[in-house]
């Protein structure tokens, strides 16, 4: 693989090196990678670089994610579907997360690992809000937080970020509050939900978040989102004029296969790849093929 020379891409003041961050335009995909940081991923934003994230929720997943170049892994409240298996995100508990959060952690060199505050574990108050972040950050070894909403959980973001873990907002379809909208729908069409939407981020934005995630949204109503802030912004079917992409690890790997919205491009069927090798096991074994007598001692 032709590697880019390491080059020093963000400077402050004159000449002035921003010490041990570069672009991911010129990160080296090797063990030479340098930590992407929440301060990487602003300038990549006045850069004009995207950003590149995905979930994971283990330990063997997150280092290939990792080893890819990723830039950011979220340890998404997804696991809640696609490793428990509910129907929605509310039931995953805290407990739950930060197991998931330090499998992932224990397989990541470089990419900034955020992970997200479970239902139930910040709308209470402000106090549990910052205990459950305390929880994930110092069991866990995560980076940063994620949780939903916007003037609702201003006063959490505010106290979580004053006791120095960044966090990162997600507005337009917050799934954890299914049940409030009733369907999985594309959310802020109608104008009034739209100016809240635009008023939440700039309001995340002064509350201290380093990124926000905007899930499902019109795609020129995202642009103008992200045009109105200096923080990225990180869409999920929310078109290609914010400041990076987030899927879910599952669906664009085609591991899942009951999920496909008009957003998600699967970049593999492994579904079906892990199917067929299972069966040719199976397949082996009954028939005396597995092992041979190489495979034995
Ligand atoms: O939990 C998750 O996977 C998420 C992404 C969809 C952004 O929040």
């Amino acid at each position: 693989m032709l590697v880019k020379p390491a080059m020093f891409k963000y400077t402050r003041g004159k000449g002035e090196r921003l010490k041990g961050i570069m672009s991911t335009k010129h990160r080296p995909v090797s063990s030479e990678a340098k930590k992407v940081t929440t301060h990487v991923l602003k300038a990549m934003k006045q850069e004009g670089e995207k950003i590149s994230m995905l979930t994971a929720y283990d330990f063997s997943m997150a280092k290939i994610v990792d080893a890819a170049g990723i830039d950011v892994i979220l340890v998404g409240d997804s696991a809640s579907n696609v490793m428990a298996g509910h129907e929605t995100t509310l039931p995953i508990t805290l407990n739950e997360m930060i197991y998931h959060a330090a499998s992932v952690i224990r397989g990541v060199k470089n990419a900034l690992v955020v992970v997200d505050l479970p239902f139930g574990s910040y709308q209470g108050n402000s106090k549990e809000a910052l205990s459950s972040a305390i929880r994930i950050m110092k069991e866990s070894g995560a980076h940063a937080v994620k949780l939903e909403g916007g003037k609702e959980v201003q006063e959490s973001v505010e106290r979580i970020i004053s006791a120095g873990i960044p966090v990162m907002g997600h507005l337009g379809l917050t799934p954890q509050s299914i049940y409030k909208f009733g369907t999985y729908a594309v959310r802020a069409k109608g104008d009034e939900e739209a100016e809240k939407l635009k008023t939440d981020a700039l309001l995340l934005e002064a509350a201290g978040c380093f990124a926000i995630v905007l899930e499902k949204v019109p795609a020129d109503l995202a642009e103008e989102v992200s045009k109105s802030l200096s923080i990225p912004v990180i869409g999920i079917g929310a078109g290609g004029g914010v400041d990076g992409q987030v899927l879910v690890l599952h669906d664009m790997l085609g591991i899942n296969q009951d999920f496909s919205p008009r957003f998600l491009r699967r970049y593999h069927s492994l579904f079906d790849e892990i199917q067929g090798a299972v069966k040719n096991y199976i397949q082996d074994v009954k028939t005396q093929d597995f092992p041979n007598e190489g495979e034995q001692y």
